[in-house]
């Protein structure tokens, strides 16, 4: 499983939640509603939720992050749940998921639980890193792993970006209707000079895990050397994402 820095993750990347704040606008959550996070980091958005009046609940399989979320909002509620096996007594009125499934192997899966979770009419809003996402990145990661002569091993890619149209297998499967489905590029900036470097530390540590501390280094710096040409633009790293983004209702 992933291990998270949540510091790392809420100094370095808070674009994450920025981004997100657009899909509580999607989600439109209102008072007394019950909502289920599913993935939900260090609880900035379950937070963002709860402003609404809405009782939100969030889960997160990694026990850092919650531990994180519970001391910058004791007031909310957190649990460490794991989205393949999650189960809760009452239904929601809605689900929530943002920039989280894409770590989940089994997304069918994930998608069924939360069907069997929303009571009937309940929405399920989210967003995932698409088909084509961080193709970039991928590759210079390759790419330095050959020049330097450094395994890479492609059982360890941590993530899965499916297309629109598995998405919407996936979602009809569960027994959702589609309410809308977006696929899309969104160039996303990173904070600093050492922007992609912190992006790599943060976020490729499964897929690196077989190498030493000097080798990611190493790699780290061919990375940089690769994308500095497709993703360095007037002193600011981009990463190259691409979302899939949807409203689906039981
Ligand atoms: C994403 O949000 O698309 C993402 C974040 C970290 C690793 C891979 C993808």
């Amino acid at each position: 499983m992933t291990q998270w820095n949540a510091q790392l993750y809420d100094d370095k990347h808070q674009f994450i939640s920025n981004f997100g704040g657009n899909l509580v606008s999607l989600l439109q959550p209102t008072k007394g509603e019950q909502i289920l996070d599913v993935g939900c980091g260090t609880g900035d958005l379950a937070f963002e939720i709860a402003k609404s009046g809405a009782t939100v609940i969030g889960i997160d399989a990694a026990s850092s992050m919650i531990e994180k979320a519970l001391e910058k909002y004791p007031d909310c509620t957190f649990h460490v749940e794991d989205a393949e096996s999650f189960h809760f007594p009452t239904p929601f009125d809605a689900v929530f998921s943002n920039a989280a499934m894409h770590w989940m192997k089994n997304q069918q899966q994930v998608i069924s639980n939360c069907y069997t979770v929303l009571r009937n009419g309940g929405r399920f809003v989210a967003e995932l890193g698409g088909a084509n996402n961080i193709q970039a990145i991928t590759n210079a990661i390759k790419e330095a792993s050959t020049t330097l002569q450094l395994p890479y091993k492609a059982e360890q890619f941590p993530w899965v970006f499916p297309t629109k149209e598995e998405m919407t297998e996936m979602l009809t499967n569960a027994g959702f209707q589609i309410v809308a489905i977006e696929h899309y590029e969104r160039p996303t900036p990173l904070v600093g000079e050492d922007g992609i470097r912190n992006w790599l530390m943060m976020f490729s540590n499964n897929l690196l895990k077989h190498l030493t501390d000097t080798e990611k280094e190493t790699l780290y710096a061919e990375c940089e050397a690769i994308l500095r040409p497709q993703l360095y633009h007037d002193g600011t790293w981009t990463a190259d994402y691409w979302r899939l983004r949807f409203v689906a209702v039981k």
